[in-house]
């Protein structure tokens, strides 16, 4: 299986007001279906204040106007099961917008039906009467973890922006909530969820203080995999169990081992796991903290999953999606714009697991670099940038920006080399990258070396192949700084994908075991591939049969 992923309000605008909507998808459902993926993942679609746009939900159980009606949702719904493909949503469980129903009365006071939805608690008196908050957390997007309310005269906890305050998922009463909005779409033929910040729902019951010198994250060890998300996972797992809904998992900052205590077995909590490692390979933890691309590091991130979770758990692949940067412009090259979009696809597409493609990935888009923060949007981005290396030149602190803004992923689709990028008819909401005039859809549609026609052969190649499906993956050479091969294998057959991270022509020899001359070419991004002599970025894949 295969899945496409929608950030809608920038993917296509089908009623002329500059933001993408759901008659916008519904246009271009016969594309998506052209790219040989099985499902669509939504990005919310929930009404919301749009603080986090539309990762901070106002209300679960309806369709943001600005993307259409239920009824449109449905006619989508409808349309996506008739082509063959499956619809997974969002599901933002965490945290709500400040902005819900549940919130605006929680905030009121201490004794209505709501005041113990959120995490709330006193603060802490200074000798002085002067505030202390709480703890000392974080929050995600940077600045301290509590905001004030002054009409209970406490303090919510929000690990992303202020707008976001976590639900306290130890009352009961909010996890019934959970799920009546899980049935209420599963009910309607939604056929699963992806599960946002999932391992962070159950908080350290006492809240205890993080680290002081650590920035951004330091209350974690208090709010990841908490004492009680098992038996949470557990109760919404039952829910979907009822449907034979999928269910995956987003979890930051983990690793192999507590992945798998969610994703081994019948009696799993949750299918996938969205793990982040291979988007640390020009960057310490986050985007932010950029240094330059290391496909060792890559390959390591790619080779300690594969085979940590091989014969166990299926892992889900993936280079982008609406927090990360495009790829293209961090993994590959501009000047090799083609061939690098093509053999990125190829390092991951043919690995054991669930591959995801993200809105205009499969086109080659890039980053955009707007000259000033306050053309930004993305609150993240926004507030790295007002907390840290304030004393660093202004051009230097935007190169930051340039790097890690999760809004290089957020510009509109781009369509054709029509105005707006053929996005929409009217001004759109967000800017055009102004390379729409050479990459975009129309462009690549009907020509064979294109980055969009190469996704599609992968894609292809993959669902139709037992190997590279459900074979076992072996990585070569991985001290090489240049080259990354990786082999699939079942019964006799073995394929060896081969890659060049190279800008010049790269000479590699074959493992033991095989021999160029009965190798048979399934797939490369070059006409006329040679075993052995890589150009720029090469991409090649290879079989043998016994
Ligand atoms: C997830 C989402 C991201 C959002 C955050 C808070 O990481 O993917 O877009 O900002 O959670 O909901
Ligand atoms: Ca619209």
């Amino acid at each position: 299986m295969s899945i496409y992923q929608i950030w809608v309000r920038s993917f296509c605008d089908g009623n002329g007001d500059g933001i993408g909507d759901l008659y916008g998808v519904y246009d271009k459902l016969d594309y998506i279906r052209s790219l040989g993926v099985d499902a669509i993942w939504f990005s919310p679609l929930y009404p919301s204040p749009n603080a986090d746009f539309g990762y901070d939900v106002s209300d679960y159980k309806a369709i943001h106007p600005d993307y259409g009606t239920m009824e449109q949702f449905q006619k989508v719904l409808a349309r996506v099961h008739a082509l063959g493909m499956k619809v997974i949503l969002d599901l933002v469980i965490n945290h709500t917008s400040d902005q819900h129903p549940w919130f605006l009365a929680s905030r009121r006071g201490k004794d209505n039906p709501y005041s113990d939805y959120y995490i709330w608690r006193d603060p802490i008196l200074k000798r002085s009467g002067a505030h202390r908050l709480p703890n000392n957390w974080s929050s995600q997007f940077a600045g301290p973890a509590w905001e004030y309310g002054a009409e209970r005269d406490q303090y919510y906890l929000h690990l992303f922006s202020k707008n976001q305050p976590d639900l306290n998922m130890d009352n009961p009463r909010v996890r019934d909530e959970i799920r009546s909005i899980m049935r209420f779409w599963l009910e309607m033929g939604v056929d699963g969820f992806r599960e946002d910040v999932i391992t962070y729902i159950s908080k350290h019951e006492k809240l205890p203080n993080g680290l002081p010198w650590l920035p951004v994250i330091n209350g974690m060890p208090y709010y990841r995999d908490g004492p009680n998300l098992m038996r949470y996972l557990g109760e919404f797992r039952a829910v979907a169990r009822e449907y034979g809904a999928l269910q995956i998992g987003e979890a930051p900052m983990t690793n192999v081992k507590r992945a798998l205590r969610y994703v081994v077995g019948e009696d799993r909590v949750l299918d996938m796991i969205i793990q982040f490692d291979p988007m640390m390979a020009d960057c310490f933890m986050t985007e932010y903290l950029h240094h330059a691309f290391s496909l060792r590091k890559l390959k390591r991130a790619f080779s300690r999953w594969q085979n940590g979770l091989n014969g166990k758990a299926w892992n889900a692949l993936y280079l982008e999606n609406h927090d990360h940067p495009r790829v293209i412009s961090r993994y590959g090259s501009m000047r090799f714009w083609r061939e690098s979009g093509t053999a990125l696809a190829a390092a991951y597409l043919f690995q054991q697991g669930c591959p995801f493609v993200y809105q205009g990935q499969e086109l080659g888009m890039t980053n955009i670099k707007l000259r000033s923060i306050e053309q930004y949007l993305d609150v993240a981005s926004k507030n790295l940038y007002h907390m840290f290396h304030k004393n660093e030149p202004q051009e230097k602190r935007m190169q930051r920006i340039h790097v890690s803004s999760r809004d290089s992923a957020r510009t509109p689709v781009q369509w054709s080399d029509a105005p707006n990028a053929g996005f929409s008819t009217a001004e759109p909401w967000f800017y055009v990258n102004q390379n729409y005039r050479t990459i975009n859809a129309a462009a690549q549609e009907n020509d064979p070396g294109s980055i969009l026609n190469f996704y599609r052969r992968a894609l292809e190649l993959r669902k139709n192949c037992e190997t590279l499906l459900f074979g076992g993956y072996r990585e070569w050479f991985p001290g090489s700084a240049k080259l990354y091969m990786y082999e699939r294998a079942l019964e006799g057959e073995r394929i060896l994908v081969i890659i060049s991270f190279r800008h010049s022509e790269l000479r590699c020899r074959l493992p033991e075991g095989f021999s160029a001359g009965r190798g048979e070419l399934l797939l490369g991004n070059y006409p006329e591939p040679e075993i052995g002599t890589l150009r720029p970025y090469e991409a090649q894949i290879w079989r043998w049969r016994r």
